[in-house]
């Protein structure tokens, strides 16, 4: 069975206090005029021609070229749409494994990851550690692997650590997994947030015949409201079998998203470059932050993805912590024990606007301490 959703219960449960978020997995969001440019005629046409049937169970085809180009080997039919990245995992996930299968999951991780497949086999983990700058080490990864090991699931740009391996690293992982017909599950939704584009990652789907690469429109396009996530993948049956179980869940994408998914990738350039910038700037206030605060709490920079995980230096754990910075000022971060035995971490936040303001209100915070 499915646990509750730790992290997602932690955010409503605290709602009612949260003034402002410092700890958002996104960049800043689009209104729809916004993304409609304010009455584009040509997408007005559109928008006015879309039917309310149900649509196609895949996705339908003009959203699934336009996916398909940021995978530059792959084609319409190897790309299946779904209500985000979070149907896209589980419905992938249940359609991969069975009971006598074992998964390897590299932690710290988005819940779904590690969840889904816990609910489904036996799962072992891979931890990211800070001591490392939280790089993949793969000797530890080959170590976690079983003669039924389907399936590894990684995560980079990592939610919540900002790590993101080099090329020569996720290469080698592909062979590893190709060596004994592994599955490589990369969930890449912070793809295209790379703090130096120079370190962006093939997508996994693109390098690996059993590759399959998840990603959706909520983070780098600010446009998590949408729904609209997917999976890429050569082997037929990672889609056919995820399709399947989506018939079980969505059925299919609502066809208002697809257009405005369409159309949010047709200007897919300039909404990127908007979101990045946002996030770019914000970045040296938070490493002039953690220089002032070096008695604090200290973080490894992140290389991807608008998240940082530092460790907090005055406690082991961070639960009090957040609860307190909530309590008197409204600003929310997150706890490390959301994600596991992470403990003295929290969860930072740099791609939003408000963020400078809402890092200022945590430095006094901690100096009042
Ligand atoms: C790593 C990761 N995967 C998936 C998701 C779900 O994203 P979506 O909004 O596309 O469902 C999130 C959301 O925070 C995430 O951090």
């Amino acid at each position: 069975m499915l646990p509750p959703f730790e992290l997602e219960q932690y955010l409503l449960r605290h709602e009612h206090q949260t003034r402002v978020s410092l700890c958002a997995s996104g960049l800043e969001t689009l209104s729809l005029s916004e993304l409609m440019h304010g009455g584009n005629p040509e997408f007005a046409a559109l928008w006015g021609q879309t039917g309310l049937d149900y649509t196609h169970p895949q996705g339908a085809i003009a959203l699934r070229e336009a996916i398909a180009q940021q995978y530059q080997t792959l084609n319409a039919q190897q790309i299946g749409v779904f209500a985000g990245a979070a149907e896209a995992i589980l419905c992938t996930l249940q359609g991969l494994l069975n009971p006598a299968d074992h998964a390897v999951v590299v932690t710290p991780c988005y819940q779904s990851l590690f969840s889904i497949p816990a609910s489904l086999c036996q799962v072992s983990t891979v931890s990211l550690r800070e001591a490392s700058d939280w790089q993949l080490e793969l000797d530890r990864v080959q170590s976690a692997l079983q003669p039924n090991t389907r399936v590894i699931i990684i995560n980079f740009p990592n939610n919540p650590t900002g790590a993101l391996p080099s090329a020569a690293v996720v290469f080698e992982l592909v062979e590893m997994a190709r060596k004994r017909g592994i599955y490589l599950f990369s969930d890449e939704v912070y793809r295209l947030m790379e703090i130096d584009p120079a370190d962006r990652l093939p997508p996994v789907a693109t390098l690996y015949e059993r590759g399959i690469s998840v990603s959706s429109l909520s983070k780098a396009y600010g446009l998590p409201g949408l729904r609209i996530g997917w999976v890429a993948a050569q082997a037929p049956e990672v889609l056919s079998r995820a399709i399947d179980i989506r018939h079980y869940t969505s059925i299919c994408v609502n066809s208002p998203s697809e257009v405005l998914a369409s159309l949010a990738l047709r200007d897919g350039e300039a909404i990127l470059a908007r979101n990045l910038r946002q996030m770019r700037a914000n970045l040296p206030v938070m490493d002039r932050f953690f220089e002032r605060m070096s008695d604090h709490c200290r973080w490894v920079r992140p290389r991807g993805g608008c998240l940082g995980f530092p460790r907090y230096l005055r406690a082991e754990t961070t639960d009090a912590l957040c609860q307190s910075l909530l309590e008197a000022t409204g600003v929310l971060i997150l706890p490390g024990s959301l994600y596991g035995s992470y403990s003295p971490h929290f969860r930072i936040g740099f791609g939003k606007k408000g963020c400078v303001k809402a890092l200022g209100q945590f430095e006094r915070f901690l100096n009042t301490l």
